[in-house]
């Protein structure tokens, strides 16, 4: 089975890029919506957090694990990958590859939260693959409360945006990372307000590829793996906002299961 976790409903969009690139496969998602948001945490709450959600999701039988929360990956996958004897993606690398791979002018932004922004993540990655990229970040602590709340559509959540992306309209990036897993459920706003040519990466699809050529690669994971086409989704609190997001990113009726687990608060 493989485990997926983010803060809340953002790492859906990775979910179902892995269940759409590997059908069949047994998913299990968690979904800390009692915990949410994580980026304006400190990187050791962020940390107990991400070990935290890791143990319930082996706990449950994850074979693999997903970090799909940047932030959660900016200070956590390293110590994840020491601690547990379990592949580890996340969803940071695959969009560092495509973004050097896709950069023109060579000048590429970032937007996440507080915690991965303060991590820098984004930009030692990319410039420990390419010393001449110029990486620019911007966070955007608003953004996941107002995706949480599903405010995909309002004027304010534009004007929001506007903010946020003027900066790096100013350093004339040709790339724009999407560097939390929210924020692909914004992305209709974000294409028109960073302008058509930019190129907007989400790392879901290219992790979802990744995932793939490991597993056709490792004979002995690929025969473990359940493959009963069983997709489960836990969250650590049951909100009407994250049930409406949730169907709509599987587009259908998504059971969301409430873990009520003291490990968890
Ligand atoms: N989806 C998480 C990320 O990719 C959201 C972080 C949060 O909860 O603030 O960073």
């Amino acid at each position: 089975m493989i485990g997926i976790f983010d803060s809340g409903v953002g790492g859906m969009t990775v979910a179902k890029a892995i269940e759409n690139a590997l059908p069949g496969y047994d998913t299990l998602y968690f979904g800390d919506l009692a915990r949410t948001p994580y980026g304006s945490k400190s990187p050791e709450t962020i940390l107990r957090y991400a070990r935290e959600n890791t143990e319930f999701l082996l706990s449950q039988g994850a074979q693999l694990i997903v970090v799909a929360c940047n932030s959660a990956a900016s200070v956590a996958s390293d110590v994840l990958r020491k601690e547990y004897n379990v592949p580890l993606f996340e969803v940071i690398t695959p969009a560092v590859e495509k973004a050097v791979a896709e950069t023109r002018n060579k000048r590429i932004g970032i937007i996440g939260t507080r915690a991965t922004v303060r991590s820098a993540i984004y930009q030692k990655k990319i410039e420990s693959k390419e010393a001449s990229l110029q990486v620019y970040s911007q966070a955007c602590p608003l953004l996941v409360p107002l995706v949480e709340e599903g405010w995909l559509k309002k004027p304010e959540t534009k004007r929001i945006l506007r903010q946020y992306l003027a900066p790096l309209k100013n350093h004339q990036v040709d790339t724009l990372v999407l560097g939390c897993t929210h924020y692909p459920l914004l992305r209709p706003l974000i294409l028109p307000r960073i302008g058509k040519k930019v190129s907007v990466i989400d790392s879901s699809e290219v992790l979802a590829g990744q995932l793939v050529d490991f597993i056709e690669n490792s004979p002995d994971l690929s025969h473990e793996l359940s493959r009963n086409g069983q997709h489960q989704h836990f969250v650590s609190d049951l909100t009407s906002a994250a049930q409406a997001i949730a169907d709509k990113i599987f587009q259908r009726r998504v059971d969301l299961q409430l873990v009520d687990s003291p490990e968890l608060k």
